[in-house]
């Protein structure tokens, strides 16, 4: 039976379990308080993660911009690796703000752009203007476990910063040896994982993988040889994973 003397939610027992049950009434609001903040405080934190991974709109410009810095050195290096020639067809997946379409641009007439984020491949479309023009650069919307490319069409790719975002990866590098021709190099640059777990941003969503693991799917999507090397140490530590197709 209820008991109008006493507030509702609230119970009262010989024992004095009103009180407790107050208590238990308090904490339960405190805990719903503090959830509150914390995700509150975590909220930016959540908004830099889905940019990182789908830049989009004017922040996603300027998230292009500041990954272009901060990313150069291993963008570059994987440019290198994956050893193009004037004649070849490269693919960059996943090119963000664009450093490594510049770069595979220095080296090659026949370059490739591939991104999910409309806002990258917009942002590209001017940076790019004239290459675009002069039949020397091609955008594609598409992810990379569904390549715009024939069999065997592609003599290198590079993805730097791509497979955090890709939850079967498997599927993703079977795509990439599909369209590269045999003896064709893809290049795969990660932050080092251990570094990148410290930083609060990778919690949310982030597939972080050892480099062992991600040479291991390489080779079991049909690349032949297969090489890791470190770059940098600490805060600038880098892993390029190379795959020869
Ligand atoms: C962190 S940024 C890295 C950009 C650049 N490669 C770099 O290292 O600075 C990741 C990029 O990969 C793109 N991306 C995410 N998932 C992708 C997928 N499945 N296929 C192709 N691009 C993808 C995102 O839109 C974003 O521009």
């Amino acid at each position: 039976m209820t008991d109008a003397s006493i507030q509702p939610g609230l119970t009262r027992g010989a024992d004095g379990s009103t009180i407790r049950t107050r208590r238990k009434a308090l904490d339960l609001r405190r805990r719903t308080v503090f959830d509150e903040l914390m995700a509150l405080t975590d909220r930016p934190t959540a908004f830099l993660a889905r940019q990182l991974g789908k830049p989009s709109g004017a922040v996603g410009r300027i998230v292009g911009r500041i990954l272009n810095r901060r990313n150069e050195d291993v963008v570059l290096a994987a440019v290198d690796a994956a050893g193009a020639g004037a004649d070849s067809t490269v693919v960059d997946i996943g090119f963000g703000g664009g450093v490594g379409l510049r770069a595979l641009l220095a080296v090659s007439d026949h370059v490739h752009g591939v991104e999910v984020s409309t806002t990258m491949i917009d942002a590209a479309r001017t940076a790019f203007a004239d290459s675009i023009e002069y039949g020397r650069l091609t955008l594609h919307e598409a992810p990379m476990d569904a390549l715009p490319f024939d069999d065997a069409a592609v003599d290198a790719i590079v993805s730097t910063n791509t497979i955090y975002f890709i939850d079967d990866l498997d599927a993703a590098f079977r795509e990439t040896a599909r369209v590269l021709r045999t003896g064709g190099r893809f290049a795969v640059g990660i932050g080092d994982p251990e570094r990148m777990a410290a930083m609060a941003v990778t919690s949310h969503g982030f597939r972080l993988r050892q480099p062992d693991g991600v040479a291991d799917s390489l080779r079991d999507a049909g690349f032949t040889s297969v090489d890791h090397r470190t770059l940098g140490t600490g805060q600038h530590g880098w892993h390029l994973v190379v795959g020869i197709r």
